[in-house]
């Protein structure tokens, strides 16, 4: 939203706002290039908190998350530099850092408690403000404080921050049982155990391929972990840990949201940086559907010419289907030649999205965590609103088999998690521009 100032110079509050318009079916023919994951990159600037000295971080996408977990690290004590053409991030931790993450950046963006577990390993304390994010479902933090205070951190809840307090011979190993394999969870007990004493199990871990790539990282940075990639993660604390470089794991999220774009416009994308092996389940949905999944040089490439069939989904943690896609295969399915059922179990309020495609004509009906959707052959065009970065995703998707204009409303989501979308799209042969209009008209 923006403030518009009368000629006049009075000021008048008017809801300013960017929208996409697209403007009519298209099929999507070319190439696109994926960069550094979102969800794994802003954890890896958190990692690099547990060294001092300077680190650097590669792949990191052009993102307003980025620039709000950068200055989240500034206001610890950090020095940081992100080149938005290199899209490197150079990070350099003092010797003592802060141990308060504030209100005004935190609750902007769910990624900010990854501090948490780095702050507690580093300061023996954190004040870390309860997170904001994403508008999708409950998203507790009861595994990431049950595990903390079984490595005998205190936690309390004061005026909105949470308030950890290390013991002061520091965190010490323990078995953790996740009642769920929750990243953030994973990832706070990760990195506050790779300087605890002694040995901590993390069992039902995370397996998703951005903890590996923040295992990875650990790992050169001189943590003893075992298990990586798997539900069973060991770690030995080590002393300390020292700076590294590291190249941030390809978005497997972003090149699925283009395969599927591929396969709704019947079109014929070549995805560059794609790691087929992250993105198994929704490649093999996508076959299903009817579309040709080839491996090429450095990416894949996913081809079809037909209407797709509709496939069903049931949403799961790693290596199940993400529920980072359920969005965008709703919408897929929405244009798919028969009907699907989708199951979400992650995020009960990602049904939301489901509202907004309706008004595109798209026949859908939820039950609870089901959703049956019922294939027609195009949808029709109208002004949607996205609540969050998937569906505003699978919005944009959606307007692209709409007869007739589609606007996007609430795209600053969108941009949150994908680089330059507009641009690749229009390169794609999308009728797709970004406009600004006054929301009130
Ligand atoms: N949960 C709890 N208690 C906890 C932790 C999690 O109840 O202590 C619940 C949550 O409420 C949610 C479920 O468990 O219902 C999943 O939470 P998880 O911790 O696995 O997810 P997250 O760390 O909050 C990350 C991504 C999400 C992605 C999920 C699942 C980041 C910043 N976010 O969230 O990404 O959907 O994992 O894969 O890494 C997105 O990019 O659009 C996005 C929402």
């Amino acid at each position: 939203m923006r403030i518009g100032i009368l000629p006049a110079g009075q000021a008048l509050f008017s809801f300013i706002v960017d929208v996409f318009r697209i403007d009519g079916a298209a099929r999507l023919v070319g190439t696109v290039s994926v960069s550094g994951a979102k969800n794994s990159s802003l954890k890896l600037m958190a990692v690099a908190l547990l060294a001092t000295g300077t680190s650097t971080i590669h792949s990191v996408p052009n993102i307003l998350d980025v620039t709000i977990m950068a200055e989240l690290l500034r206001r610890l004590g950090c020095t940081v530099d992100y080149n938005p053409d290199t899209e490197t991030i150079v990070i350099d931790v003092p010797a003592e850092i802060e141990h308060r993450a504030d209100y005004d950046l935190v609750r902007r963006m769910r990624a900010s408690i990854a501090v948490l577990g780095p702050l507690v390993a580093r300061t023996g304390a954190a004040d870390v403000a309860l997170p904001g994010g994403d508008n999708i479902g409950s998203r507790g933090l009861d595994m990431h404080i049950a595990g903390l205070e079984r490595m005998g951190a205190e936690v309390t809840s004061e005026h909105g921050y949470l308030v950890v307090h290390a013991p002061a011979e520091g965190l010490h190993g323990t078995h953790v049982y996740l009642d769920f394999p929750s990243v953030g969870a994973t990832e706070t007990l990760l990195m506050a155990a790779v300087t605890a004493n002694g040995q901590t199990v993390i069992d039902n871990a995370a397996r998703e391929p951005e903890i590996v790539d923040i295992c990875e990282m650990l790992l050169k940075m001189g943590a003893d972990i075992q298990g990586v990639g798997t539900s069973l993660l060991t770690v030995n604390g080590v002393s300390s840990l020292s700076p590294v470089e590291h190249t941030t794991v390809a978005d497997r999220i972003v090149a699925a949201t283009w395969a599927v774009a591929a396969v709704m416009t019947q079109g014929d994308i070549t995805i560059l940086n794609a790691r087929p092996e992250h993105m198994a389940l929704p490649l093999e949905k996508l076959t299903a559907a009817g579309a040709t999944v080839e491996s090429v040089d450095n990416g894949i490439r996913v081809h079809i010419n037909r209407r797709p069939t509709a496939v069903d989904i049931v949403t799961l943690p790693y290596p199940g289907f993400p529920t980072d896609l359920q969005p965008q295969f709703i919408a897929l399915n929405s244009v798919a030649e028969g009907s699907a059922m989708i199951t979400e179990n992650l995020f009960e309020a990602r049904f939301r999205f489901v509202q907004e495609l309706s008004r595109l004509g798209a026949e859908v009906r939820t039950d609870g965590h089901h959703a049956l959707v019922r294939g027609k052959p195009l949808l029709s065009g109208a002004p949607v609103e996205a609540t969050d970065i998937r569906a505003g995703a699978g919005l944009v998707l959606a307007g692209l088999v709409a007869e007739g204009a589609t606007t996007v409303h609430g795209i600053e989501h969108i941009d949150r998690g994908y680089v330059g979308f507009e641009e690749q799209l229009i390169a794609l042969g999308a009728p797709v521009s970004r406009n600004v209009i006054n929301d009130l008209d």
